[in-house]
């Protein structure tokens, strides 16, 4: 049996699998089984009432899951699917409210990494799958994040090498009256509003704010070691105090450090989005496993293209100078 064989069988068992996905590895499990669902939730310590997203092959199997489908849903699927976009959608009666948080919507996902996909269209149903992490922490985009996070108790992963998008799927709600971005990600805020020739709402102006959703809590993504963000200039002076405190401190930068800057264990990032995501939270499992009291990150510029990045570094941060 090879591992993908393996995997198939492990899930029409009820177990769990870690698969890997263009954005982050998710923990999956079979969406119909209720103590398959259970065991996601116990392993990543994650609370009951936060739904999980349902991964499917394609847009032809979004009718098993969401009834009322609306035009943009179709719209969306067809262009950014296989892909790193979450659509919000009534749910049918049959959904488990394990997976909806006793919601009346659920979230479904077409991921486009080659082997989940196969794995998707040969289990011929929908895995419910989180992040593959433990509730509030860093997401994994590699399979060792995987095994480094659940250490004895990790389930099979499926190694499907680094993710190639490395933050979390965007996800657009289209279950009420005015479609609304629930969280920035892979597939950009612009894309889809040219798509839908209509602007997206913020969550924050919506009924949905309201809703649970784990990725919209203000803190998360987060690793251990302390993480403090803010602009060049505003983290300057923490830094240079920490520095001559002898403090351990790591620098997260984005392109060159300046030279003139204050000089310790700098660890320069991309000067562009779409590199910077696909590393960040390998980086920031890194930093964690070393011995630094603090980790300072320079934020990016505030413009759209860095919009997703923004997000998951405010959230990240447990303080922001
Ligand atoms: O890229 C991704 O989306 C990854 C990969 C594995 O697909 N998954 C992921 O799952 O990030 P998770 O559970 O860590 O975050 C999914 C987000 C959560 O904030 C959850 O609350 C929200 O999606 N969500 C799921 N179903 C929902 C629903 N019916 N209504 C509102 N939010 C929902
Ligand atoms: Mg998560």
């Amino acid at each position: 049996m090879n591992e993908l064989e393996l995997a198939l069988a492990r899930l029409r068992a009820g177990e769990l699998v870690a698969i890997p996905t263009e954005t982050v590895y998710g923990l999956a499990a079979d969406a119909a089984n209720l103590d398959a669902v259970a065991r996601i939730f116990a392993l990543k310590g994650r609370p009951a009432d936060h739904p999980v997203i349902v991964h499917i092959a394609g847009s032809a199997q979004l009718p098993q899951w969401a009834r009322d489908i609306p035009d943009s849903a179709w719209k969306l699927a067809e262009a950014f699917w296989p892909g790193p976009l979450t659509l919000i959608l009534k749910r049918q009666p049959h959904v488990l409210d394990a997976v909806t948080g006793g919601q009346d919507t659920v979230g479904l996902r077409a991921p486009a990494h080659p082997l989940t996909h196969e794995l998707l269209v040969r289990f011929d149903g929908g895995l419910a799958a989180p992040s593959a992490n433990r509730f509030g922490h860093v997401s994994p985009t590699r399979a060792h994040h995987v095994r480094d996070e659940f250490g004895a108790e990790c389930p099979l992963v499926l190694d499907g090498g680094p993710c190639d998008v490395g933050v979390e799927s965007t996800i657009v709600s289209l279950a009420g009256e005015h479609p609304v971005l629930l969280r920035p990600g892979g597939v950009t805020r612009e894309a889809i509003e040219a798509l839908l020739n209509t602007p997206l709402l913020h969550h924050q102006d919506s009924a949905s704010a309201k809703m649970r959703a784990s990725g919209l809590l203000d803190s998360h993504y987060s690793p251990r070691t302390p993480l403090v963000t803010g602009e060049y200039a505003n983290i300057l002076p923490a830094i240079e105090q920490a520095l001559a405190a002898g403090e351990p401190i790591a620098i997260i930068s984005i392109g060159t450090w300046p030279a003139h800057g204050p000089q310790g264990d700098v660890y320069p990032m991309p000067d562009n989005p779409e590199q910077y995501a696909r590393l960040i939270y390998d980086k920031l499992r890194q930093l964690d496993k070393q011995t630094y009291s603090r980790i300072f990150l320079q934020l990016p510029p505030i413009t759209p293209g860095w919009l997703a990045v923004n997000d998951r570094l405010r959230r990240a941060a447990h303080s922001r100078i």
